[in-house]
């Protein structure tokens, strides 16, 4: 880490900070990289099977952080862990698009119900608190023009994207009514070691890797449609610096990736990082899913940029490498 990086992040240093969802792949690189710049680290989580939190994520500083296993839908243990918090980087969700159309309710839980009760806690507790919420870009639904910035409709295609949207809406309203520091970052597919590569429950990204691992071709649904991956270095560098920035307090600021690349274009990138010996196999979308992707998606986030200096420092076929890398030697907790 340079000095410069050292000084920008000084605040952390013996900061309180609570990480709800801070085992899985976004929260546990956050906390690594806390307890790296000293500060005093609390992660909660309530280690749900469907979603991406694995211990393995924080077995390199687990000495370094305390680890609460609780639900963010428990407001009582919630109460208790956030009073004399100076920051929340409110991670916790369930991410699954597909689960979200099977069990709504369970979806509109915590990622809705959750975080007002969430908010109204800190009112109660911890009225400072500088919170980053963790939105998604998902809230767009199927893009009107490209590339998307904030001022896109918002026309959620699943539940998910529905109960994301309400989530961070109160952040906002929170924000705007009684003055907590809170903002939403919509992020894009985050990726890199720590995912969930189980199945495609996090995002396709997953999948593809297990496959490409085990010696077995990965499926390419479609195949033209443009996404971008965040390495999740780079969305940890984001939620750091959007805590510290004054500005971008009651805002709700893409995040998106170094460039757009279709699902082929990201396919070819894979097979190169893994030196060829990846392969995949082009298919139709399956039905159920093809109801609820969203097309071609380019974001533009411009004003995160401007108002924060933040930029993707990852390229892609190094996120891939060092994504297969882990993998090699971390599989087994995995599976
Ligand atoms: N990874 C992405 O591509 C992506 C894209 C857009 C938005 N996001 C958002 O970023 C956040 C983190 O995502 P991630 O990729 O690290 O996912 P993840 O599944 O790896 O991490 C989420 C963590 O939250 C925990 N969790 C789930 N429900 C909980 C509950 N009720 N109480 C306490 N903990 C609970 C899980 O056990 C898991 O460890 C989520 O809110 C997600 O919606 C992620």
């Amino acid at each position: 880490m340079t000095e410069n990086c050292e000084s920008r992040f000084a605040a952390y240093r013996g900061a309180h900070v609570l990480i709800t969802g801070g085992v899985g792949l976004i929260g546990s690189a956050l906390a690594r990289r806390l307890a790296a710049l000293g500060a005093d680290v609390l992660l909660v989580d309530s280690m749900v099977s469907e979603a991406g939190g694995n211990f393995a994520n924080i077995a390199d500083f687990r000495d370094r952080v305390r680890l609460n296993i609780a639900d963010i839908r428990d407001g009582a243990a919630l109460r208790h862990l956030l009073a004399g918090q100076d920051f929340l980087f409110d991670l916790a969700g369930q991410t699954s698009h597909l689960d979200s159309m099977n069990a709504p309710e369970h979806d509109l839980a915590v990622n809705c119900t959750a975080q007002l009760q969430l908010l109204e806690l800190c009112r109660a507790v911890a009225p400072a608190v500088k919170i980053v919420h963790a939105g998604t870009r998902q809230i767009y639904g199927r893009p009107r023009y490209l590339p998307v910035d904030e001022a896109h409709p918002l026309r959620p295609a699943d539940v998910n994207g529905v109960n994301k949207m309400a989530g961070e809406a109160y952040h906002l309203l929170f924000h705007d009514v009684y003055g907590i520091d809170t903002r939403s970052l919509r992020l894009t597919n985050v990726y890199g070691p720590g995912m969930r590569i189980k199945d495609a429950r996090q995002n396709f990204l997953g999948i593809w890797l297990r496959r490409s691992l085990e010696g077995e071709a990965f499926e390419v649904w479609g195949g033209e449609q443009r996404r971008e991956l965040l390495y999740v270095d780079d969305a940890v560098e984001a939620f750091l610096r959007a805590a510290l920035s004054r500005d971008t307090a009651g805002l709700a600021l893409n995040v998106g990736g170094d460039a757009p690349y279709t699902l082929l274009a990201l396919a070819d990138a894979l097979v190169r990082a893994s030196d060829g010996s990846a392969r995949f196999e082009q298919r139709e979308f399956p039905a159920e899913r093809k109801a609820i992707d969203i097309g071609d998606f380019v974001t533009d986030d411009r004003r995160f940029r401007g108002l924060t200096g933040w930029a993707p420092r990852t390229a892609l076929d190094d996120g891939l490498g060092r994504s297969l890398d882990y993998y090699r030697r971390h599989m087994a907790s995995y599976l």
